[in-house]
């Protein structure tokens, strides 16, 4: 699969790449909030792991008021982790421990704390210093109503009204997301320059690829019109759906002024002439919800980008249908651009996967075969930190809270901390051995029993814990990588499919124990990884397979 030229596929076509959110990783210096050294204290945990890759969240210079996604100096360290010379070592080090490291650039805005915002602010309208992000003067007779009626992601409008020197009320500058994310004007020549010397300030410090935030919003159309439906596209654009029809869904989102505009593509057609002009294979891979899901393929066009997130198993349903017609309609799409296909499980902007999966001991049931089953399939893999824990949405008191969403949408909203809370690494109270200091989060008392040390403990060949699962289940994979994909089954309860000759993978999405035959060339075979407990792992059948109740079993040809 994916051969280039008769050579055997590069490193991050099949990678299972493990996403840091370096605030909640691990903390060194006592601060209660994760750092690069932290990181680089933890790469042998990682190696261990058997990910490829680690993808770091943005460690720019940012007032955090979205989690670093908003970036004041994408150039430099923000001092909460560290240094510039930390970031050099942790590169340096995880590529001595064969490891790929990849990093954040946040293109669509910057924050208002960016000199060039500050700039801005300082200049008049009409300025060069304005003519780099979205300004422009109000509607109505005092300039009070904003330049059109769309909204921000994050929940209120998307338009902010600057004050002027003079203490009177100004123009307006977009934000599509919080109020200190200003938008990027990308029709402008000074910011396709900027963008590109970021792009080279990290390459020369050697990081093999870009997660390119937001990139399906770099271009924006029809940006001093109103929008018919603003309130209703970002409910849809935050997947906020339940009481919505489907047809006004689909016809809100397959027209956003501000996503998805053809002109983006020219943009990634110039970084990509940059990737390539380096040695030693970048790659890089976009964050970009599209629709319909086809148009995505138009990001991994061979002079584009390498890879776009997949997101579908990121609202995956544990059903055997809804995960056939997912995996069938994303192997289709990539395959008519030759690009491998990605698969995300969870991430830092969406509930923890064991809480998706219904939470408790069902939802870790269905989670542990929902991974096994990503991890059997061909491409990339990506791992959020905690997601080998199997840990779930923390319970949060909102004085907790720090995500803009939950303060733009006062509330209504939760946001996305639940997610993002500090990783327990050993049965220390109160800190978990992530901090000497006070978590920023607050880390839930009964995660003792998930921390890495716990599950380390806890080994024995028939009681996997979830880091034994997903250790075991991110080495063997390495056995098919690059072999062929192909359907064995797809019924209501049943997905089953074989990579290369040597290696069948079932999954059970009911609550009953259900039995398979085996394809003849399996009739002597061996149970290398189930998701649930089981008697016959690692023991040997002939011809047919029981599978457990949600659960997922790779199975390997004798003979
Ligand atoms: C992306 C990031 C998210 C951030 C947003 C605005 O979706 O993943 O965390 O809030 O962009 O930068």
């Amino acid at each position: 699969m994916y051969l280039k030229n008769g050579q055997a596929s590069l490193w991050w076509q099949e990678a299972a790449i493990y996403q840091i959110y370096p605030r909640s990783f691990q903390d060194l210096n006592g601060d209660g909030e994760g750092d690069l050294p932290g990181v680089i204290s933890r790469l042998s945990y990682l190696k261990e792991l058997g990910v490829d890759a680690i993808w770091l969240s943005p460690f720019y210079t940012s007032p955090n008021k979205d989690g670093g996604y908003d970036v004041s100096n994408p150039r430099d360290v923000d001092p909460r982790f560290g240094d510039m010379s930390d970031a050099v070592s942790l590169i340096e080090e995880a590529h001595k421990v064969g490891l790929r490291v990849i990093v954040d650039i946040v293109p669509n805005h910057f924050s208002t704390e960016h000199i060039w915002f500050k700039a801005a602010l300082d200049s008049e309208p009409g300025s060069k210093e304005r003519a780099r992000f979205h300004f422009f003067d109000g509607r109505g007779e005092d300039g009070a109503i904003p330049p059109n009626n769309w909204c921000s992601i994050f929940g209120g409008p998307a338009w902010s009204r600057v004050t002027d020197s003079d203490g009177q009320p100004g123009q307006w500058y977009l934000h599509l997301f919080d109020s200190t994310q200003a938008d990027l004007n990308w029709t402008n020549e000074e910011v396709h320059k900027d963008f590109e010397e970021t792009l080279r300030f990290w390459l020369d410090k050697g990081v093999d690829g870009f997660r390119i935030d937001v990139a399906h919003g770099l271009v924006k159309d029809e940006i001093l019109q109103d929008h018919r439906d603003p309130e209703g596209l970002t409910r849809a654009l935050r997947l906020d759906v339940s009481d919505m029809p489907r047809e006004q869904r689909e016809s809100l989102l397959s027209d956003v002024p501000f996503f998805d505009r053809d002109g983006v593509h020219e943009i990634y057609r110039n970084w990509r002439k940059i990737f390539d002009s380096y040695p030693g294979d970048r790659m890089s891979v976009a964050e970009a919800w599209v629709h319909p899901s086809s148009r995505a393929t138009l990001y991994v066009r061979p002079d584009e980008l390498h890879q776009i997130f997949n997101f579908d198993f990121l609202i995956a349903e544990w059903d055997a249908k809804f995960l056939a017609n997912a995996v069938e309609k994303t192997l289709q799409e990539v395959a008519a651009v030759s690009a491998p296909p990605t698969w995300v499980l969870s991430n830092h902007d969406s509930p923890r996967l064991v809480s998706r999966m219904g939470g408790g001991e069902l939802g870790e049931k269905k989670a542990r075969a929902i991974a096994l089953l990503t991890h059997a399939l061909p491409g990339g893999v990506y791992v959020f930190q905690g997601e080998e824990l199997g840990l779930p949405d923390a319970p949060l008191s909102d004085a907790d809270r720090q995500d803009p969403v939950f303060f733009r949408t006062k509330g209504v909203d939760k946001g996305r901390d639940g997610a993002r809370v500090p990783l327990p690494w050993n049965s220390e109270q109160n800190n978990f051995g992530f901090t000497s200091g006070k978590p920023w989060l607050p880390i839930p008392a009964n995660w003792i029993d998930k921390s890495v040390e716990a599950q380390k403990m806890l080994n024995e060949e028939n009681r996997l814990s979830f880091l034994r699962l997903y250790q075991k289940s991110l080495q063997l994979r390495k056995l098919f990588a690059d072999s062929n994909f192909n359907w064995l089954i797809r019924s209501n309860e049943v997905i089953g499919f074989s990579r290369g000759s040597e290696y069948a993978i079932y999954s059970n999405t009911s609550g009953e124990e259900l039995q398979v035959s085996l394809p003849e060339t399996f009739d002597s075979f061996e149970v290398m990884i189930c998701s649930a407990p089981q008697e016959q792992l690692g023991r040997s059948g002939e011809g047919t397979l029981q599978l457990p109740p949600h659960s997922t079993t790779w199975v390997k040809r004798l003979k």
